[in-house]
């Protein structure tokens, strides 16, 4: 018998997908209820704090003047028809995915299932984790069958934190079911809420879908990472080339240099591919190669100053290096796996007098060990203190002429800005 369900959906993991996702289907009107296993979240989350980038405390207070609610009780799983589950996956020490909250969420919630009843899984993986991993988790807890008794599915969260435009309500969704009614089931539930459902033939084109749209991110930017180190050898300027080759309106997408990658998803989803790949005994050879290159970028960035700073009869030893945006991303407070990191601990060990500024992060560190800093509080004095600028991400409140202006000496990782004493990557 299908279950009276008093909810529509409750989403497991309140994190910077599982909110968003919240807000989407609460404003067409679905009854969502969220579950998180941290208590300080859940608290959070009820009294409207902003606790991801894409929720400001408009949207907050709206999701909760809905009738949206935060709960740590598994037991809100018995009153829903669908259950979407956002918990994370990090990297583990073996190169996969550590899968331990998707076993965590999936043995908590399967005593709690009901026949009819959908499971949706979000959190980014390599195929196979809904039907090898999540599915048999689901049937050994609730005593029951998927894809007979249950309907389970995987549709990859494809948000980009900081992005005006697209969101979780017109990105387009893409959702693989384990059976053709598991599917339907789990399209019909997006529907309500995301204005374009793409169906897959099963799970694992689903899962594979995500990974090769961040695959395909992760080995253009080390293309053009690499590029950019030549072409500086070369005395060619890149950034120029790249514009060149944009204007061609066909067979052909712009990638910019950087620092660095950074975030949860660049840096790291790639790796699921390669762990799977490697299960068959050779490696995905493109991703491994895009992984070094983009790993020696914050090294260059560090040989970059270092150049600089000599150029102008300075070492690095004592010198002022101001870094400008140390989140991984421009108009996010996302810090994670942010390149950054990797170059302040390295200029760091070089002796440099190290001071930031991010209008997103009042508190910085870039080591376990390191003393945090405090951000700088005036913009202008700490620009005119430095020996060096570096610029990180180009945040737009940053007024980048101004900046160029009043530096004594620009490293601009991002091609952003212009001037006498700016150094392009
Ligand atoms: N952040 C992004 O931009 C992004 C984009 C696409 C995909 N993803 C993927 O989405 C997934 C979630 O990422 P995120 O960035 O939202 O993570 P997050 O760390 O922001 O939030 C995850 C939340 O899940 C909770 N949680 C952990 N284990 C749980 C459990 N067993 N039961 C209930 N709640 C639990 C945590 O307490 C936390 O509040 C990951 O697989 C990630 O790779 C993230």
């Amino acid at each position: 018998m299908v279950r009276d369900s008093a909810c529509d959906v409750v989403v497991v993991g309140l994190g910077y997908v599982g909110l968003p996702l919240c807000a989407a289907a609460s404003q067409t009107g679905l009854a969502v209820v969220g579950l998180d296993v941290d208590p300080d979240r859940v608290r959070a989350v009820n009294a409207g704090e902003v606790v991801a980038d894409d929720l400001s405390a408009a949207a907050m207070g709206e999701l909760l003047g809905a009738g949206f609610e935060a709960t740590t009780d598994h037991a809100v799983i018995e009153s829903a028809q669908a259950v979407v589950l956002c918990v994370p996956t990090p990297l583990s020490d073996g190169g996969g995915p550590d899968l331990a909250n998707v076993r965590a969420a999936a043995r908590a919630i399967a005593p709690r299932l009901g026949r009819g009843q959908l499971v949706v899984l979000e959190s980014t993986s390599y195929p196979g984790t809904t039907d090898e991993v999540l599915a048999p988790t689901l049937e050994a807890g609730s005593g029951l069958r998927a894809g007979t008794d249950f309907h389970v599915a995987y549709s990859p969260e494809r948000i980009d934190p900081g992005n005006p435009v697209w969101g979780v309500a017109n990105t387009p969704k893409v959702v693989g079911g384990l059976t053709a009614a598991c599917g339907r089931a789990a399209a019909d539930l997006y529907r309500r809420f995301v204005a374009r459902v793409v169906a897959t033939a099963g799970p694992r084109e689903a899962e594979m879908a995500k990974l090769l749209e961040n695959t395909y991110r992760h080995v253009n930017i080390a293309l053009v990472n690499e590029m950019a180190v030549f072409c500086d050898e070369l005395g060619v300027d890149l950034w120029a080339a790249i514009a060149a080759a944009a204007t061609k309106p066909f067979g052909y997408q712009a990638f910019y240099p950087g620092p660095g990658v950074g975030g949860h998803c660049i840096p790291i989803d790639p790796n699921y591919l390669g762990y799977k790949v490697r299960t068959l005994g050779y490696p995905f050879r493109f991703v491994e190669l895009a992984g070094e290159i983009n790993q020696r970028m914050p090294g260059y960035v560090c040989q970059r100053i270092a150049r600089l700073l000599n150029d102008a009869k300075k070492p690095v030893n004592g010198s002022r290096v101001l870094l400008l945006g140390v989140t991984y991303k421009p108009d996010v407070a996302d810090e994670r796996q942010s390149p950054a990191i990797e170059l302040a601990r390295r200029l760091d060990e070089l002796g440099a007098d190290l001071a930031y500024h991010d209008p997103f992060v009042a508190e910085w560190g870039w080591a376990p060990t390191a003393r945090p800093l405090a951000r700088e509080a005036d913009l202008d004095r700490a620009v005119a203190d430095a020996d060096c600028v570096v610029l990180l991400q180009a945040h737009a409140a940053y007024d980048l002429a101004r900046l160029a202006a009043t530096a004594a000496l620009v490293l601009d990782t991002r091609g952003a800005m212009d001037g006498a004493t700016v150094e392009r990557l």
